[in-house]
């Protein structure tokens, strides 16, 4: 299948940690084609305009043409910084995303959304460009730490909880199946970006958890992962929605089932520490805030908020 859409010459991004598991894996597909490897730091730093700057200017120098091909092979990070390399570079050149951890496969290898960071938040910088093929082999899976595992289980719940009751009670099972539960979230996700690909409207509902959880990942650094401040995200976001009246008591007794299932963590501190970075969050819409709420299981809702309606909601 990869074969039918490679071209003569192609670029594979990936990084240090992928590429040390996975080089026999990537000469083995590859073996056919003028393939050149480019090789990236793991984590979110790499999400940089300095490391865009450098793969940019290193493809240019090459002479890298319209119709050559980009490879993102990786997670998330990779799959964002390569996508936006390929929606930059010459105007645009071919993407195909090849997700090698749980978060990419079932979450930011669908959809197009590509970017890199910067000091004032996550995905400033960034472009929609949607992949000719998304390759998903979870066999890959079998090396990933299970941190890592977890970390993609925290978009799984997310989809579950803002459109898909059936996944929820898939994930809830004693031993869920997993190629059912990634099916489902990408399937999820597929359904959703279909109808709204730009975000004008149901496509804001993929953000829940999200504002809270942008804006933790950068308060500390991006020394936490995604998934995890998503978790810690849709935690506050649940509680805001029970204090209001717009979430269902089950939701929270459900979704902590979840987060202890998969080891995810609980929100403990003072949420207001984030109001601040979540000014900069690109939900933002003028003084107000798309804030999402899930409503019941397998729905959701998108509420105008002002910043300060998000005040102690720790307390
Ligand atoms: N574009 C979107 O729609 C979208 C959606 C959600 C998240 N994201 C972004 O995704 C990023 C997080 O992605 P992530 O969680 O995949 O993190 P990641 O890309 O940093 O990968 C996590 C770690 O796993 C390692 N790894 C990857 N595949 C492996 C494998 N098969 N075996 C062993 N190790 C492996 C990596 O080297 C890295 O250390 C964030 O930047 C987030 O903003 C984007």
């Amino acid at each position: 299948m990869l074969n039918d859409y490679l071209s003569e010459k192609l670029y594979l991004i990936t990084d240090e940690n992928i590429y040390s598991l996975y080089s026999d894996y990537l000469t083995e597909q590859f073996q056919d084609f003028n393939c050149q490897i480019v090789v990236v730091k793991p984590g979110e730093q790499s999400k940089s305009f300095s490391v865009y700057q450098n793969i940019i200017e290193q493809l240019l120098k090459e002479k890298i043409r319209k119709n050559d091909l980009i490879v993102a092979f990786g997670g998330g990070v990779v799959g964002d910084l390569a996508g936006f390399i390929a929606a930059t570079i010459l105007r645009g050149v071919r993407l195909i995303n090849i997700p090698t951890t749980l978060l990419a496969m079932a979450d930011s290898s669908i959809g197009g959304k590509t970017g890199i960071d910067s000091i004032y938040g996550k995905n400033l910088i960034g472009s929609f460009k949607q992949p000719e093929v998304v390759i998903v082999d979870i066999s890959l899976l079998q090396t990933l730490e299970e941190k890592e595992y977890n970390n993609g289980m925290s978009e799984i719940i997310k989809a579950g909880l803002i459109y898909d009751s059936i996944l929820v009670a898939e994930l809830l099972k004693a031993e869920p199946n997993e190629l059912q539960f990634i099916t489902r979230a990408i399937e999820v996700k597929k359904q959703i970006v279909t109808k709204d690909p730009f975000e004008k409207g149901l496509r804001q509902i993929l953000n829940f958890g999200h504002s809270f959880g942008h804006a933790i990942e950068q308060y500390n650094n991006y020394s936490l992962k995604h998934g995890y401040c998503v978790a810690l995200g849709m935690d506050l976001a649940i509680k805001y929605g029970i204090k209001h009246n717009l979430t269902k008591k089950n939701v929270q007794e459900v979704f902590y089932k979840l987060l202890k299932k998969y080891q995810l963590p609980t929100f403990v501190g003072d949420s207001n520490l984030y109001l601040e970075q979540i000014k900069h969050d690109k939900k933002h819409i003028q003084e107000s805030l798309n804030f999402i709420v899930v409503t019941e299981i397998g729905k959701a809702s998108i509420i105008p908020l002002k910043k300060e309606d998000l005040y102690d909601l720790s307390n």
